[in-house]
Parts: C-alpha cells; sequence; structure tokens
C-alpha cells in the first residue's frame, strides 16, 4: 500500500495533524507542497491533502495544486482540515474542484486547532492550546483508520445554515488573500534577521534595504507575522500587543523550507 499526504502549513498546525496520521497510518510519505512537483502522489493508492482553513476555504495555493497534482484511477483521495472554529464550506470545494477532473473526493474530515489570525484574536492559553492538541492527536488516529478502512462519503464541513453563509465569505476570502499583504507592516523592531524571507512558504517576502518588502502574492498564512522572533511584523496595526500563534512542536528552521531538500515520494 503506497500512502501520500500532502500538507500546506503557515504556523505548524496542519503539519502537526499531518504528521500524526502519517504515524498512525503505516507507511506515508509527507510531502511539504510548496516543495511538491505534483507527480509524487502519481502512484499511490491514498493521496492526503492537508491544509488550514482561509475564510471558510481553501488556500488558493491548495486549489492550485489540487488541479495539478497527479492521482492515479481508483486511488482513495482525501482532505483534512485545520481550522479555529468553522471548516465553513472547504471539503466541498475541495470536492468540487477534483470534479471538474473526473476525481472523486473519497471523504474530508475537519480537526480543530488554535486559530492563527492574529487580526481577530492573539494566541488562545497554553492549557487551551494543550487541551486542542489532546483532542486533535484522537481524531488524527480516527481517520488513519478510516482511511485504512476505505471509508466515503463523510464530508466534516459546517453544519446549515453557516454552510449556506460560508459561500459569501468565500468569495469576499478569494478575491482579498492574493493582496492581503498591502495591510502588512514592519515596526521599528526589525533587526533585519531575514526569518520572515526565508519562512514565507511562497517566496512572497524579499528584504529589501533590511526591511521585508512583500510582492502581492500573499496566502495571508500569516508565517512572517507569527514567526517574527522580535514581533515587528503586524497586519495594520490591529495586531499591535496581541499574542503570536506557533505550534509549539515546530521550530523557525523546521519551516524554512527552501534551505531543505525536494521532497521524494
Ligand atoms: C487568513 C486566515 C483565514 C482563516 N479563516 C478561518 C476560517 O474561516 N475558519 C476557521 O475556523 N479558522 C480560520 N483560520 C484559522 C486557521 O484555519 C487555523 O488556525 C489553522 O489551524 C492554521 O493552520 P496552520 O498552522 O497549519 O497554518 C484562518 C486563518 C487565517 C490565517
Amino acid at each position: 500500500m503506497v500512502n501520500v499526504m500532502f500538507w500546506f502549513s503557515g504556523t505548524g498546525n496542519t503539519r502537526a495533524v499531518a504528521e500524526c496520521v502519517a504515524e498512525a497510518l503505516a507507511g506515508t510519505t509527507l510531502v511539504p507542497m510548496v516543495q511538491a512537483t505534483g507527480d509524487e502522489a502519481a502512484g499511490a493508492d491514498t493521496v492526503g491533502v492537508a491544509f488550514p482553513v482561509y475564510y471558510f476555504g481553501l488556500p488558493l495555493y491548495v486549489l492550485d495544486f489540487l488541479r495539478r497534482m497527479a492521482i492515479k484511477d481508483g486511488a482513495y483521495v482525501y482532505t483534512v482540515a485545520t481550522m479555529g472554529s468553522s471548516p465553513g464550506v472547504s471539503h466541498r470545494e475541495a470536492a468540487a474542484t477534483l470534479r471538474e477532473r473526473g476525481i472523486d473526493l473519497s471523504a474530508g474530515w475537519s480537526v480543530r486547532m488554535p486559530g492563527n489570525y492574529t487580526p481577530l484574536s492573539g494566541a488562545p492559553s497554553a492549557r487551551a492550546q494543550e487541551r486542542c492538541f489532546a483532542a486533535a492527536r484522537a481524531k488524527a488516529t480516527r481517520i488513519a483508520a478510516a482511511v485504512t478502512s476505505r471509508h466515503y462519503g463523510r464530508l466534516e464541513d459546517s453544519f446549515l445554515p453557516m454552510r449556506v453563509i460560508s459561500p459569501l465569505f468565500r468569495c469576499v476570502g478569494k478575491r482579498r488573500i492574493p493582496h492581503a499583504d498591502h495591510a502588512f507592516r514592519v515596526s521599528d523592531h526589525c533587526t533585519s534577521c531575514g526569518v520572515c524571507e526565508q519562512i514565507c512558504p511562497v517566496q512572497n517576502l524579499r528584504l529589501e534595504e533590511g526591511h521585508p518588502t512583500w510582492r502581492g502574492q500573499c496566502q495571508e498564512c500569516m508565517a512572517c507575522l507569527q514567526w517574527c522572533p522580535v514581533e515587528a511584523i503586524e497586519v495594520g496595526w490591529i495586531t499591535k500587543g496581541r499574542t503570536r500563534y506557533r505550534h509549539p512542536d515546530f521550530t523557525a528552521e523546521d519551516f524554512m523550507l527552501r534551505s531543505a531538500p525536494p521532497a521524494q515520494a
């Protein structure tokens, strides 16, 4: 049995959940999506796609990846969404995108994790995070068991009426995301360390004269803001003073993917 699971993650939640699922699903190769060619799962029997929910749907990068990834006929394809509170229509959006290619999404699960959208709120307390992680680990084990037994049909999107409202937020979010970086600012605390440049998963950020400059291709993953060691990056000034969030199992180096070798399937 060949199992491949792709993940996209700004602050580690999705990566942590993907690692838990892979640990429980013997022989799973984990592939960071931003390093993938798209061919890694061409021969796989099960293909997982793990992502954070953005505005009740998928990150634009993940939507694009679903359109180009190679999948063999008859493969069991599933999605795993991590989210702060509401998955919206994420799995249905993934299913519709795959359906355009004649591929069926077999199942989609949602896993609650600490929210990382600092413009809305700071990080939850350490205790609340721990509770979340324990529940997520248990859920990851159940997901792996469901994949092993080829469970079909479950798409864990929001319940009504949220599922009806979500597409409206979705339209706004989709239009907004690539330009979201217009609102990013850097304060005088910046030490020009370059972590933000190296951690941006889509290389949307460059240090110019020692300061981060965004290039209008943002995924809004918050990696630059959350991983900045001196909290010099803000969205407008609304994030000022709010606690940053990063999954505690990872370091910034773990996410500096461009310096890592390309993933092997
Ligand atoms: C731009 C943006 C939009 C988000 N939208 C939602 C949302 O619609 N629903 C939700 O429950 N969480 C939302 N979140 C929270 C993330 O989905 C959640 O914290 C996720 O686990 C982060 O995963 P990561 O650490 O792998 O990046 C949003 C986060 C960001 C950065």
